[in-house]
């Protein structure tokens, strides 16, 4: 059975930093995603790129902030563990990143997830309404 579609090599995904990609959920919504590194198996994990504090996208289209294997919230600093997702300070303590499953095979990286279509590579288009607001200025 096909894992799904490439997203990319775990090589691409950085030690420090995340590689984003963009997909499109059940509405035909496009969501970004970003791929971060873990050191449990298999070694990368995906979470959709907003901060369950505010809304807010972790990477700004030049690599999430990352510490100690933990992603950092450009906003309010809180900090969420890249292989679990979830957040035990600052202003998102309680919360946890939302997951997108994934599955490695020969050192590529597949989206996994039934909910979501891969779309592309980098930032979602900016041409979805007036709502999306957050990242004009890139
Ligand atoms: S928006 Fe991320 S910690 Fe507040």
């Amino acid at each position: 059975m096909a894992p799904g579609e490439r997203i990319t090599s775990i090589d691409e995904v950085p030690e420090r930093g995340s590689h984003l990609f963009t997909v499109s959920d059940p509405h035909g919504t496009d969501r970004e995603v970003i791929l971060v590194r873990c050191r449990e198996d298999p070694g990368v994990r995906a979470w959709v790129n907003v901060c369950p504090h505010e809304y807010q996208r972790l990477d700004r289209g030049r690599g999430a902030a990352m510490r100690d294997g933990e992603v950092i919230c450009p906003k309010h600093g809180s900090m969420f563990d890249t292989c679990s997702g979830d957040c035990d300070n600052g202003e998102a303590a309680g919360t946890s990143l939302t997951a997108v499953e994934i599955a490695v095979d020969d050192g590529a990286v597949y989206l996994a997830d039934e909910d979501y279509t891969y779309r592309h590579e980098g930032a979602r288009d900016d041409d979805d309404g007036p709502s999306s607001t957050s990242h004009i200025g890139f």
